[in-house]
């Protein structure tokens, strides 16, 4: 079984994401938090990059040999019912202070290829993590959502970015719902990372297809609009996109 997964964001007009280029209101952030909270969901998850923000910063490389198997690590929450904040780090790049951000404990999802010294890390730390690929590049996220089920009872999983974690997610089928607070910015930076990083040049298929749920006018001039993925992977040549 996998979570109900919701991609949750804050994009300019023109899909770009870096909100710290768009001098937005505390109360454009504060809806941004109000909307999600809304979902009550059990855990929310970003990438490595996004993570970074929240993190104390790059971990430092140590050289440990004695080996620590490649099994999932598991810690018990302190409070039933918190939410859990989860980091896709495949090759353990993130400096944890604390075992938590805001309350909510986290859980690292690596790749086995990842050294000893950070799972030594995270044991210290009280951290859990999961293992899904062997090849750090290269996570299963399929898999990764299966065990955020299994060990972790997650049924409801809010997906909070960057473009390239959101990009895999979509490229691999996984997402169920956008949630998007469109806010009133163009970004126009070319390279900046977007709502959806699937893949590099031109292809010939559109990530997904998507059917409108609803349409709400938020703080700060911001649109709240939530869609249905009705379909990943669609060929443009078959389905005919147009604007
Ligand atoms: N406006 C918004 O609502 C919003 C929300 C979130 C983030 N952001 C912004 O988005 C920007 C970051 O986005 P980004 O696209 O550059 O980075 P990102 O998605 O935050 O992080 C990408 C990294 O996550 C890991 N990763 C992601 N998918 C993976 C997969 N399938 N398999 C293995 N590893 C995977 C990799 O880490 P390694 O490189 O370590 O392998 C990858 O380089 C930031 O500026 C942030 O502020 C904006």
């Amino acid at each position: 079984m996998k979570p109900y997964v919701i991609c949750h964001m804050m994009p300019s007009v023109d899909g770009r994401l870096r909100t710290d280029r768009w001098d937005v209101p505390e109360i454009g952030h504060d809806e941004y938090e109000r909307t999600a909270d809304s979902y009550r969901a059990d855990a929310w998850i970003c990438g490595r990059k996004t993570m970074e923000e929240f993190a104390g910063g790059r971990s430092v490389r140590s050289h440990r040999r004695e080996k620590i198997p490649r099994d999932d690590y598991v810690v018990a929450r302190k409070r039933r019912g918190a939410r859990y904040a989860i980091a896709l780090d495949p090759e353990g790049k993130l400096h944890w202070n604390d075992n938590e951000i805001d309350g909510d404990p986290i859980i690292e999802v690596l790749g086995e290829d990842v050294s000893n010294s950070f799972l030594a890390f995270l044991r210290e730390k009280g951290i859990s993590y999961v293992f899904a690929g062997r090849k750090g590049a290269e996570l299963n996220l399929s898999r990764v959502l299966e065990k955020l089920a299994s060990r972790f009872g997650i049924r409801k999983l809010m997906l909070e970015g960057g473009g390239e974690t959101n990009g895999a997610f979509l490229h691999q089928g996984l997402v169920d719902e956008l949630s998007l607070l469109l806010t009133p910015v163009a970004d126009g930076g070319i390279g900046e990372p977007t709502l959806f990083d699937v893949e590099h040049g031109r292809s010939r298929k559109a990530a997904a297809k998507l059917r409108l749920k609803s349409v709400r006018r938020a703080a700060s001039d911001m649109l709240w609009i939530k869609y249905a993925v009705r379909k990943h992977g669609i060929s443009t040549s078959s389905s005919k996109l147009r604007p």
